[in-house]
This record gives structure tokens, sequence and C-alpha cells, in this order.
């Protein structure tokens, strides 16, 4: 059984008739909101929150409607893939590009699940690269800063354009392989001006459902 599936399945056992629900991005929560629309098929009540353009694409099109954000004053569950995964359930997200929305979604939930698999339990975050969403008009001044700071930068790119964010972002990729103190780094981060966002999300999940072949693991925040 596919680890990705089972984790993205689970999750919506969690989704109660009449909640509001976030929508995360990823391959993950793509089983999420497979599974989500055909409950909603079957009669279950939600108002679904999209973190991206590619999760309101796919909602859409298997039959979930999309509220806008801004229609919503809190969300009650959502429900997001993540990167990297620590042992006190904080992460490193944006590997799919949606950090800054699905940041916006997460810190107005009442609790945030994420789906994972395996692959994604590290004991320190850092080897995958972290994504720092910055405003386009001052991209290289953020990157010789971030250079200067020995943060190992690299400007995200799809095909031979600078990679563009929902939000009309650019971003840059930090090559840190270990991040010993994620709370300095992310205070270290936001101060440079024109960082919109960046991919350490702490103390924001507060489950974390692993994926393992046709097993599943519930970490719940101690
Ligand atoms: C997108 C994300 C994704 O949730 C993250 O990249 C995990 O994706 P996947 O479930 O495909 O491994 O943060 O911005």
């Amino acid at each position: 059984m596919n680890s990705k599936k089972v984790a993205g399945e689970k999750a919506v056992e969690f989704i109660k008739d009449g909640m509001t629900i976030g929508l995360g991005t990823g391959t993950t929560t793509y089983y999420t909101i497979v599974k989500l629309a055909e409950k909603v098929k079957d009669g279950l009540k939600v108002k679904a929150i999209s973190t991206s353009n590619k999760t309101t694409e796919l909602a859409e099109k298997l039959g979930i409607e999309i509220v806008p954000f801004n229609e919503v004053d809190y969300v009650d569950l959502t429900i997001d893939g993540a990167d990297e995964v620590d042992n006190l359930l904080n992460g490193i997200k944006g590997g799919g590009g949606a950090l800054l929305y699905e940041k916006l979604v997460a810190m107005s939930s009442k609790k945030v699940i994420w789906v994972v698999d395996n692959s994604k339990k590290v004991h320190c975050l850092g080897r995958f690269p972290l994504p720092v969403e910055v405003v386009p008009f001052a991209y290289n001044q953020i990157f010789n800063k971030l250079e200067e700071l020995k943060l190992n930068p690299e400007i995200r790119k799809r095909d031979s354009n600078y990679y563009l964010t929902d939000g009309q972002h650019y971003i840059i990729d930090l090559f840190l392989n270990k991040i010993e103190d994620p709370y300095k780094l992310e205070k270290t981060l936001k101060s440079i001006p024109g960082v919109v966002e960046t991919g350490l999300f702490l103390q924001i999940a507060n489950t974390v459902i692993v994926g393992n072949g046709d097993q599943v693991q519930i970490i719940e925040k101690s």
C-alpha cells in the first residue's frame, strides 16, 4: 500500500459534518482531497479553504466547493503535508511552493494535522532545503544577505524561469543540512526586509499522521 495514500486518507476520519476545513497542497493531501470528495458526494457538508491554485483546481474538479479564505474567521481543521517533521512536531514545508498560503491557513486553524510518509520523520530539521518566499523586487538584495549569513541560498527555478508562487513571489531555498536552532533562524529570516514567509512551521502541527506501507502511526503533540 502507498504510504502517502494511507496517511492522506486516514486524516479524513477527523473531518466532521459542518466543519470548515483547510486543504493543504501536495502529493499526500491529494489522497485526503480525493477521499473527502467521496464523503462530500455521500452528503458530508464542509466549507473548504484551499492553500494553493493546484489544490483549488483538484478540489473543484472533484466537486468540493472552495470558499475564499477571507470569508471565514477561522478554520476548524487543516490537513496538510510536510517535507520534514521532527520529534517536537516542528517541520519544514514549501517543497511544493505553497508555504505562504499554507502558513496563513494553518495559523487560523484550531487544529492542524500533517499527513506524511515515514521518510519525512527526522531528528533534526534541515536536510530538506528550507524554502523562503521573497518579493521579486528585492530578490537579489535578499539573496546577497542570505549569502552573507552563510545560509547557502539558491533561487528556485522552474524550467529556465524563476519559480513564481501563487502569491506572485519568488522562492529562495536554503541548503543548510542541519538547523541547530530553528526558532533563531526563523527570527533572523523574518527580520530581512522583503522576506514574506519561511517554510519553518514551528509549534503549528497538533497531530502528525505517518503512513508506513499499510500501517499508520498517529503522533499527537505532547
Ligand atoms: C507544499 C508543501 C507540501 O505539503 C510538502 O511539500 C509535502 O508534499 P508531499 O505530500 O507531496 O510530499 O509544503 O508547499
